[in-house]
């Protein structure tokens, strides 16, 4: 049986984090709302209760009923949930004199405490908490301290219970990795069986299963999701699986070709539907952004409709959804921060089942799978793209000029961090989250050209870091590089006479301008 560490979402920032730390350990895990533990599960290996917005003392706190598990199964409170469980266990946290923020260290560590395992004196943590646990409960007892938290962790003298009021997750605690480590492997037992083959091995005997000899159907993207979901769909029911490539006229240079010859390769049976004339003519004259992206989605759902129509045998709809993609983790007023990626506009009468195998991996994993299936590097390292494509990255209204202008553009820029070489060797463009060219079309600036006075458009580059596009800080291209791609774009692209760099980070930003 595949195991399990369970973590219950308090509503921190930083659960996912914790989630992807536990991967890393090549360990399965599931972040799931604080009050849903899954009681009669056996593969549940461990326990572990995330940060949270809230105070315990706060009347709207999230209270969660730990006898499923306390005394069972290993757990480890973090933050909120060390406090939570010092509060119900009969001990006392207050506020803190003063909020107890940032970098900290360890002066005194209980080394013989199994979670403390290689930690060193004085290791450097980090604190995120207004309130501080002031008196543990009976049976417990300290096992690490800062100058100014005397419990920076304890644990149960009695019970599997361990709890820290720092963050191990986060990169500012700099032996968190090991302390997670010391959690998962040597105190709850993971075997470390979580892998990309492991995973490929036991989903395509799954999807084999579950889909028999059915039909499905697909919406490839060009994307790293779809694409790594159709390869490994086809790796399990081979022909039975029908892709549906639409171009919207708003791809990137090239990009329609190269992908359909990328799939090609991989054996996928791909129908590539040229639609960019629908969608110019639809999106004639429209210049509300909202406007714009309501209309490239209708379109897009319209055609790929209209598309699946034809395969009347299918049963299943596969998508690429992603575990971030359906994580609900709430806020602080118990909504719903991000919510289920669904079907939108499918018709009622195709009943299409939903197939997702990708559901339960992190971005970097769905890569590793990608490679795993043995997928060009090209392909998997590729940046995310938006759904409407360059159609949000056009200011005003979208025509099949302006495209052309950008595509030009933002192929410099692209093939520019393509080529540029880091000092560590590897190409600025797998330093970066994301970028694009934005063409600033409802301006036009004074510039000069040989003896002409120009008129023309800016365009700005945007480069982006960040780990899942929730938030995302502006990359700090190096100056010459910047100082190259702008020369190329000027001197070779029509229509724009001034570049400019976005250095705005998300919030209050965001990465696409439209
Ligand atoms: P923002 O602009 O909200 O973008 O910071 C966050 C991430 O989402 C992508 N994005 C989209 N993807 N359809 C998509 O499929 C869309 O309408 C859309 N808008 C933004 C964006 O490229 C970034 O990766």
């Amino acid at each position: 049986m595949q195991q399990k560490i369970v973590i219950l979402d308090f509503g921190s920032q930083t659960t996912q984090l914790i989630g992807r730390r536990i991967r890393e350990l090549d360990t399965f895990c599931e972040i799931l709302p604080y009050d849903k533990f899954p009681a009669d599960d056996a593969s549940v290996i461990g326990v572990i209760l995330s940060g949270s917005p809230y105070s315990v003392h706060d009347s709207a706190r999230f209270k969660v009923d730990l006898k499923p598990f306390i005394g069972r199964i290993p757990v480890l409170g973090i933050c909120y949930g060390a406090q939570y469980m010092a509060d119900i266990f009969g001990g006392q946290v207050d506020q803190a004199n003063t909020r107890e923020y940032g970098r900290a260290n360890l002066e005194h560590i209980d080394a013989a405490d199994p979670l403390f395992k290689g930690i060193e004196k004085n290791s450097q943590v980090w604190m995120s908490h207004g309130d501080t646990i002031t008196v543990l409960p009976a049976d417990y007892h300290a096992i690490a301290s800062t100058a100014d938290v005397k419990y920076a962790a304890y644990a149960g003298s009695k019970l599997p219970v361990w709890a820290v009021q720092f963050h191990p997750e986060v990169f500012h605690t700099t032996q968190g990795a090991q302390l997670l480590k010391n959690f998962v492997v040597d105190i709850c037992g993971s075997r470390q069986e979580w892998s990309a083959a492991s995973f490929v091995e036991t989903t395509v005997a799954e999807l084999r299963r579950q889909l028999g000899n059915d039909r499905v159907i697909l919406g490839l993207s060009g994307g790293v999701d779809s694409s790594v979901c159709a390869t490994l769909l086809h790796k399990a029911i081979g022909q039975n699986l029908t892709c549906i490539f639409v171009d919207h006229g708003m791809l990137r240079k090239d990009e329609f070709h190269q992908v359909m010859d990328a799939y090609s390769d991989l054996g996928l049976n791909v129908i590539g539907v040229d639609a960019s004339e629908k969608f110019f003519s639809d999106l004639k004259g429209i210049t509300d952004p909202e406007q714009k992206r309501k209309l490239i989605g209708r379109d897009f759902v319209e055609i790929f409709n209209a598309q699946a129509k034809h395969i009347t045998d299918a049963k299943w709809l596969a998508q690429g959804t992603i575990y971030p993609d359906r994580i609900e983790s709430l806020n602080i007023t118990g909504k719903t921060i991000k919510s289920h990626h669904n079907v939108g506009g499918l018709p009622k009468d195709m009943k299409l089942r939903l197939c997702e195998p990708l559901k339960w991996l992190f971005k970097d994993e769905v890569r590793r799978v990608g490679r795993e299936l043995g997928m060009p590097e090209r392909l998997i390292g590729r940046h995310p793209f938006p759904g409407p494509g360059l159609g949000v990255r056009i200011l005003g209204e979208i025509t099949p000029e302006k495209v052309a202008i950008l595509q030009e553009a933002d192929d410099i820029f692209i093939e520019g961090l393509h080529r540029w070489i880091d000092e560590d060797g590897s190409p600025l463009y797998d330093k970066v989250w994301q970028a694009g060219v934005v063409l600033l079309s409802t301006v036009r600036s004074v510039g000069v050209m040989g003896d002409e006075r120009t008129y023309e458009h800016p365009v700005a580059l945007r480069a982006v870091t960040s780990t899942d596009a929730m938030t995302a800080d502006w990359a700090r291209l190096p100056y010459e590089f910047l100082a190259k791609v702008s020369n190329e774009i000027i001197n070779k692209v029509k229509g724009v006479n001034r570049v400019c760099y976005d250095i705005s980070s998300k919030p209050p930003s965001t990465i696409e301008w439209e």
